[in-house]
C-alpha cells in the first residue's frame, strides 16, 4: 500500500463552476462518497461504490457517515486585530473606526499582544471551517510576522499584509509614504511564496493614504507580479463623499484606486456598495475582485450589496466576513445574512451558489481555484466535515428536507460553528469539536 495515501468516506459536495452560469451541473454530489487524499492532496473524489474497490489494500478510510464533506470555506476579508473590536455598540463606519477600531489597533504596536490573538484568531477560523482568508494586519510589520507564523505553524494558506495609512489617523497608527513601502517590501521579501502564504499591499482605503502613498501602493503591487493588494471601497456614505471632497478629479471612488493601478488580477476590494455599473465594468475588466459582506454591512449600516449588478457585469465575487465590523466568524452566518440583503434588493440567493460563494468563488475571486475551493484533483486537501443536525432544531428541520438544495438552505440558515465538526489542513485533520462542550483540540 501507498503510505501516503488516505480516503474519507461520507456525502460529499462540492462545486466544479458557477450554478449562476452552469445550473445543476455545477454541482457536483455523491451522496456516499469517497475523497482519496495523496501527500496532502485531493487524489481523487468519486461515489464511495467505484472507488473503494480500487483502493489499494490497508489504505486508511476514515468513516463520516451521515456527515457532509465539503472543501473549507474562503473569506476574502477580514481584520484580525479586530478580533476584540466585535460586537462594538452604536457607530458607523467613521465613528467606528475612531471609537473602537483605531484604539484596539494601536495595541499591536505589542508584539506579545500580536502574537496571542493571531493564534486565538487562526484557532477562531479553523473552528469555523475557514481554512483560507484574506486578512488586513495593522500598520505594525511586526502584527504581520505575528499573523503570519501563526498560520504557518497551522500550515494555512493565507494572504496578509501590513496596513498602509500616513494620513487622517492616530499618531501612533501613521505611516509615511516612505516607510509604508519601505516595511511592505521587505514584508513581501520576508513572507510571500513562503509555504503557503501569500502578501497582499494593503492601503486601508483612500481617504487615510496621501497621494504620495496611494502612489506607492500601486508600484508595490506593478513591482511584485502574483502580489495581491486589498482595500476598502464604497461602503459608507459618507465616506463616499469624504472620498469625493478628497480626491476631486477622481469619476467615483473606484476610479482613484485605478489611478494609482490599484486595479487588477488579484486585488480585492470589500463592500463595494455605492459603486455604478462604470465601476463593476472596471472590476470587471481589470480582474479586480468584490469581497461582500453582509453581516459588516447590515451590523454597521453601510447598505445593501447588489450581487445582480456584479453578475450581469461580470465581476469576481467572493464573500467576507469582515470581523470586527462583521459579526460572525462562521461563513454559515455570512450566508444567512447575505440571503437576507439580496432579499432586501429583490434578489434571491439559491443554496448552492451560497456555498459555490464559500468555497469556489471566493477562491476564483482570489485567483486561487488552482490550488484550493474544489475537490478537483491536485487540489490541496483542505476540507471540512459538517454536521448537518448538529442542533436540535436543525435536526428537525433537515429531516423534512428532500433535496439537496434544501438541505443546503437550512444549513445556512440555521447553521453555525457547531456544526463545523472538524477541519482538514493539507489532508491532516487540524480542528475537531470536542466531544464535551464543543471545545477545539487540535
Ligand atoms: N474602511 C476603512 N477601514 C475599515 C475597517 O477597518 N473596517 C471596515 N468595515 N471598513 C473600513
Ligand atoms: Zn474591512
Amino acid at each position: 500500500a501507498d503510505p501516503a495515501l488516505r480516503a474519507v468516506r461520507g456525502e460529499i459536495v462540492h462545486f466544479l463552476a458557477d450554478p449562476a452560469e452552469r445550473g445543476p451541473a455545477a454541482t457536483e454530489h455523491f451522496p456516499d462518497g469517497l475523497l482519496i487524499l495523496r501527500d496532502g492532496r485531493v487524489a481523487e473524489c468519486g461515489p464511495a461504490a467505484d472507488l473503494l474497490p480500487r483502493l489499494p489494500a490497508g489504505t486508511p478510510v476514515e468513516d463520516r457517515s451521515g456527515r457532509l464533506i465539503m472543501p473549507g470555506f474562503v473569506d476574502t476579508h477580514i481584520h484580525y486585530a479586530q478580533t476584540d473590536v466585535i460586537a462594538s455598540h452604536g457607530e458607523q463606519l467613521l465613528a467606528w473606526l475612531e471609537k473602537y477600531t483605531f484604539p484596539a489597533e494601536g495595541r499591536f504596536a505589542d508584539p506579545v499582544h500580536a502574537a496571542e490573538v493571531a493564534g486565538f484568531f487562526c484557532d477562531e477560523l479553523l473552528r469555523n471551517g475557514t481554512t483560507t482568508a484574506m486578512v488586513f494586519a495593522t500598520v505594525h510589520p511586526a502584527s504581520v510576522d505575528a499573523l503570519f507564523e501563526a498560520a504557518q505553524a497551522r500550515r494555512m494558506r493565507l494572504i496578509a499584509g501590513k496596513v498602509l495609512m500616513d494620513r487622517h489617523c492616530p499618531d501612533f497608527l501613521r505611516d509615511t509614504a516612505e516607510s509604508g513601502y519601505r516595511e511592505s517590501r521587505a514584508l513581501i521579501e520576508r513572507w510571500h511564496g513562503r509555504d503557503r502564504l501569500l502578501y497582499a499591499v494593503t492601503p486601508r482605503f483612500a481617504p487615510t493614504s496621501t497621494p504620495e502613498q496611494m502612489q506607492a501602493a500601486g508600484r508595490l503591487f506593478a513591482e511584485h507580479p502574483g502580489v495581491y493588494l486589498q482595500s476598502h471601497v464604497a461602503e459608507n456614505r459618507g465616506e463616499v463623499d469624504w472620498v469625493a471632497r478628497l480626491y476631486p478629479h477622481a469619476r467615483s471612488y473606484l476610479d482613484v484606486y485605478e489611478r494609482y493601478g490599484q486595479l487588477g488580477p488579484r486585488s480585492v476590494y470589500a463592500h463595494c456598495i455605492w459603486l455604478d455599473d462604470a465601476d463593476r465594468a472596471r472590476m470587471a475588466a481589470t480582474g479586480s475582485a468584490m469581497s461582500f459582506c453582509p453581516t459588516s454591512n447590515l451590523f454597521l449600516g453601510s447598505g445593501l450589496f447588489d450581487l445582480a449588478r456584479a453578475d450581469a457585469l461580470g465581476v469576481r465575487v467572493g464573500l467576507g466576513t469582515d470581523v470586527g465590523g462583521g459579526t460572525s466568524f462562521s461563513m454559515l452566518a455570512t450566508l444567512n445574512e447575505a440571503y437576507k440583503v439580496l432579499q432586501m434588493n429583490g434578489q434571491n440567493l439559491p443554496a448552492e451558489r451560497a456555498f459555490y460563494l464559500a468555497t469556489l468563488g471566493g477562491a476564483r475571486s482570489l485567483w486561487l481555484d488552482d490550488r484550493i475551493g474544489s475537490f478537483a484533483a491536485g487540489r490541496e486537501a483542505d476540507f471540512i466535515v459538517i454536521d448537518p443536525a448538529a442542533t436540535p432544531l436543525l435536526a428537525r428541520r433537515v429531516a423534512q428536507a428532500e433535496t439537496l438544495a434544501e438541505r443546503l438552505f437550512v444549513l445556512m440558515m440555521l447553521g453555525d460553528d457547531r456544526c463545523i465538526t472538524e477541519t482538514w489542513i493539507m489532508g491532516e485533520r487540524a480542528a475537531a469539536r470536542g466531544a464535551t462542550r464543543g471545545e477545539p483540540h487540535p
